[in-house]
């Protein structure tokens, strides 16, 4: 068996890594990099930390508008597709890259595999939404996080290949925690940043509902977050960096550090030991709830719909006044945690034996 996975963003390189490490041994992976993110920070160090194999393509697609960058990776993952025949494309969660590699593979009739299918927010103005209904509707093999992922899927009609795996993030966050733990180079993140545990929380922002309301919108979520008694550390994505540092520019906002973005080991360490997380990001709420950090969404709905039993998530919007009440008055009820909605940890081998037991007749 020979499979192409597409990636091309941050939470994608994280979810392939523990993946990649359950194909080894089944099959032969040819790793595509569309290079969607491309700085250090956001692409490369991921790789070296988390020992993923260096991409056999790297199509340097870059930034750009949504029809100039999915555009441009669609002409070139179709190139590569028809010079590696493979039996299957991978494809992970939500981005460009995501809908790109699917509707690539599923034009030459190669059989698509999502994994994060099923995931909805049921807002069609996110780009992502729009990736993922999309991306589920050409998929051959649908692997599931949850069973609300499952509902989502037969809810549209897809019940034909659907599995549920539990989520990779998990297998992540427990594969790569203790290592970053016992890092003494991952752990000096603290004293570098002038911070110690449990007296801090973690913030970050980039989804474009944030961005797209300018430094205004992000002044705004920086007030509330002034009027928190600790230290907000955001490593601040370079989409918003701009944004973030004018407001900075324009007020001085004493308690928030801002920082370049961090490698995933660090980003354990410090959500592990934040007492709180804020942030618009999808993933960043599932390693909070993995961890038994209570999060603060700043976005109106979540996909993660599981999160938000007995108030370890909540959902604060974009509204400064709802975000500072909500971070400062919930209280997260510990009998929610015994739920295991997420799966074992061993989503990864799951995947890795269903793609075998499709496509794996001469498995190597
Ligand atoms: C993308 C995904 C989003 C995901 C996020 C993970 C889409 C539509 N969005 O959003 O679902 O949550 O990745 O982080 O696919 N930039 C850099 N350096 C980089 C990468 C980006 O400077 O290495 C800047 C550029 O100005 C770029 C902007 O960030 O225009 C946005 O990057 P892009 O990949 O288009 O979207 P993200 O916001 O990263
Ligand atoms: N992350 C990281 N360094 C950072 C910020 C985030 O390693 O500075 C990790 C985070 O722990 C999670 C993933 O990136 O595993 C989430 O990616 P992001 O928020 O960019 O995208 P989303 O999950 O919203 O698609």
């Amino acid at each position: 068996m020979k499979l192409v996975t597409v990636v091309g963003a941050r939470p994608q390189f994280i979810k392939a890594s523990v993946v990649s490490m359950a194909l080894r041994g089944v099959c032969r992976e040819v790793l595509v990099h569309t290079g969607q993110h491309y700085d250090r920070n956001m692409s490369g160090v991921f790789f070296e930390e988390l020992k993923i194999p260096k991409p056999k393509y790297n199509l340097g697609v870059g930034s750009g508008t949504h029809g100039k960058q999915t555009g441009e990776m669609l002409i070139r993952i179709e190139e590569v597709l028809l010079g590696e025949k493979p039996d299957a494309v991978l494809v992970y969660g939500d981005t460009n890259s995501t809908l790109a590699g699917a509707l690539a593979a599923a034009k030459l009739h190669i059989p698509v595999a999502h994994v994060e299918a099923g995931l909805r927010s049921f807002n069609r103005r996110m780009p992502e939404e729009l990736n993922r209904v999309l991306t589920d509707h050409v998929s051959d093999l649908l692997f599931c996080p949850t069973r609300t992922a499952v509902r989502n899927l037969a809810e549209e009609g897809i019940t034909e290949g659907v599995r549920v795996t539990g989520d990779v993030m998990l297998d992540s966050v427990l594969h790569f925690v203790g290592l970053a733990r016992e890092n003494p180079e991952k752990t000096k993140i603290f004293s570098e940043l002038g911070i110690e545990p449990k007296r801090y929380r973690l913030a970050t922002l980039h989804r474009a509902e944030t961005t797209d309301g300018g430094v205004g919108a992000v002044a705004r979520i920086f007030g509330a977050f002034e009027r928190l008694p600790e230290k907000v550390v955001i490593p601040i994505h370079p989409r918003t960096r701009p944004l973030a540092e004018q407001a900075l520019k324009e007020h001085d906002f004493g308690n928030i550090l801002l920082t370049e973005p961090v490698g995933y080991l660090e980003m354990l360490l410090l959500t592990s030991n934040a007492n709180q997380v804020l942030t618009d990001s999808g993933g960043l709420q599932k390693e909070a709830w993995f961890l038994g950090v209570p999060c603060v969404t700043l976005r109106r709905e979540t996909e993660w719909v599981e999160t938000l039993e007995g108030n370890w998530n909540v959902l604060a919007g974009l509204d400064a006044e709802k975000i500072y009440r909500l971070a400062t008055r919930t209280a997260p009820d510990p009998a929610a945690r015994e739920k295991k909605p997420f799966g074992d940890g061993h989503a990864s081998e799951k995947i890795a034996k269903a793609l075998a037991a499709a496509f794996g007749d001469d498995v190597k």
